[in-house]
């Protein structure tokens, strides 16, 4: 992840980027809008979503253009409006080191700030970008809303699947990654195939970050991670690593008040190994989903990442859990 935010021409369009959400999420005719939305983008973010729509497009060959980075900067509001909307979810006062809005505002003005900046992000696509990119990042929001969803309806339930673990994560997570390289491939007029394997790269991806998310909420400390590790598990949410853990923890789940049993009993076993190599295959079928791609350096590194990002957190991880 380091490789890709750190390339210079990333690095270079991540900074018109910035400045785009900056206009967007102070754009509303309501001081008290702007002043919450722009409190949310000033925070930050690692950009990885942005990064993905830069980097795919210059290995298409086309260095970003005002739509691009247009584009790119819609798909980081939409992740950013959905994060307060989780927050929201979560009861969580805390996020990129800030209080969140749900914290500092209460959750009303939360809920429609976090509906300003999605609902934002979709008018300056459609106005723009164009409509087949408005399009996309329309049917991402719709999504996201599912996949929350069903993670809401499935929160402490001993019987989660992990078939419906990955149908939520698939569609709270890699929707949005998919159309971070999606919307770069519409802006390139890519024809379809290179469209639909740039767009395939994208959702693997996605589900490789979220799948370690989960991973590292079970398995970090709570110093690693800046929030209380373990989170999911109180809040009830049985994550995939969980589900393919080898110990069996069913008897422990249902209530909140196992969290730390099951914790124990989960980082005792081979989870993360487990979780890991589930997470090599995913990357492995991302990287081969990739198209022939004109820039070859950026293409290299769009192959790579996925695999790298994996060995930094098997780093992070592997001591913690076999020491
Ligand atoms: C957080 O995403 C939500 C997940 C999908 C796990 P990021 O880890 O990309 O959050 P920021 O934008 O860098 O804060
Ligand atoms: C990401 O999932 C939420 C969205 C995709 C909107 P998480 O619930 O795992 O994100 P964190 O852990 O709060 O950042
Ligand atoms: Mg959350
Ligand atoms: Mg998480």
């Amino acid at each position: 992840m380091d490789e890709l935010l750190a390339d210079p021409a990333v690095a270079a369009g991540l900074r018109r980027v910035e400045t785009r959400m900056r206009r967007l999420s102070g754009s509303s005719t309501l001081p008290g809008i702007n002043a919450g939305a722009g409190h949310v983008v000033a925070a930050g973010g690692k950009r990885l979503r942005p990064a993905l729509t830069l980097a795919t497009s210059i290995a298409l060959g086309r260095p970003p253009d005002r739509r691009v980075i247009t584009a790119a900067a819609c798909v980081e509001l939409v992740h950013a409006g959905s994060l307060v909307h989780d927050d929201l979810m979560d009861r969580a006062s805390e996020r990129r080191g800030r209080r969140t809005l749900n914290a500092e505002l209460g959750a009303g003005k939360a809920l429609v700030i976090g509906d300003f900046m999605v609902a934002r992000a979709g008018l300056a696509a459609l106005t723009s970008v164009s409509r087949p990119v408005a399009e996309v990042l329309a049917a991402t929001v719709v999504e996201l809303a599912e996949g929350q969803f069903l993670e809401a309806s499935e929160l402490f339930d001993p019987g989660r699947t992990v078939d419906s673990a990955l149908r939520s994560i698939t569609a709270k997570t890699a929707a949005l990654f998919r159309a971070g390289c999606l919307v770069a491939a519409i802006c390139a007029r890519a024809p379809q195939e290179e469209r639909a394997r740039l767009a395939a790269y994208g959702e693997k991806f996605g589900l490789v970050f979220q799948i370690l998310d989960d991973l590292l909420d079970l398995t970090a400390t709570s110093a690693q991670l800046g929030k209380p590790a373990g989170n999911d598990l109180r809040q009830g949410v049985y994550s995939l690593p969980l589900l393919l853990a080898d110990v069996d923890v069913r008897d422990l789940l249902g209530r909140p008040d196992t969290a730390e049993e099951v914790l124990s009993r989960l980082r005792a076993g081979r989870m993360a190994e487990i979780t890991l190599a589930y997470c090599r295959d995913l990357a492995a079928d991302a990287a081969a989903a990739l198209p022939a791609l004109r820039d070859p350096e950026m293409a290299s590194l769009l192959r790579a990442l996925p695999a790298a990002y994996i060995d930094r957190v098997a780093r992070l991880t592997l001591p913690a859990t076999t020491g």
